[in-house]
């Protein structure tokens, strides 16, 4: 019998193709600080506790926008189909920090 996968799989499924490993991690996580303007970024990448963490310069997230940072298909970079024809940035999908978030504990803005 064909059945429709939970959510919650399709969610997880559909991460772990956009984000497949830790290194395509680092790399959406570094085009969103070049999309957002930033001419110095940080990386740190801590590889026993499996944490990654980027600091940037960039315009940052607006606070009203935080609560939809990380929400699949939501995104500051592209609102219509003729965006997509004309990209000014490397981000367009709403995809990368869902997908991330999905996959692992997010911690936005906290030095640790
Ligand atoms: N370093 C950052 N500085 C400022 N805003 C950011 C940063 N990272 C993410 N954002 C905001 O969060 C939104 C979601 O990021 P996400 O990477 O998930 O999607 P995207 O970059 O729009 O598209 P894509 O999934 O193709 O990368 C972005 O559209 C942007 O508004
Ligand atoms: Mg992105």
């Amino acid at each position: 019998m064909i059945r429709c996968l939970p959510t919650e799989v399709q969610g997880k499924l559909r991460s772990g193709v956009a984000i497949p490993s830790l290194q395509q991690c680092v790399e959406e996580l570094l085009l969103n600080s070049i999309d957002a303007g930033a001419t110095c970024v940080g990386v740190r990448i801590d590889m026993e506790a499996f944490k990654v963490q980027v600091i940037d310069n960039g315009s940052g997230i607006p606070a009203e926008d935080m609560e939809r940072a990380g929400m699949r298909y939501h995104t500051s970079k592209c609102s219509c189909v003729d965006d997509l024809e004309n990209l000014r940035c490397y981000g367009y999908r709403g995809e990368a920090l869902a997908s991330i978030c999905c996959l692992s504990c997010l911690n936005p803005g906290k030095e640790e």
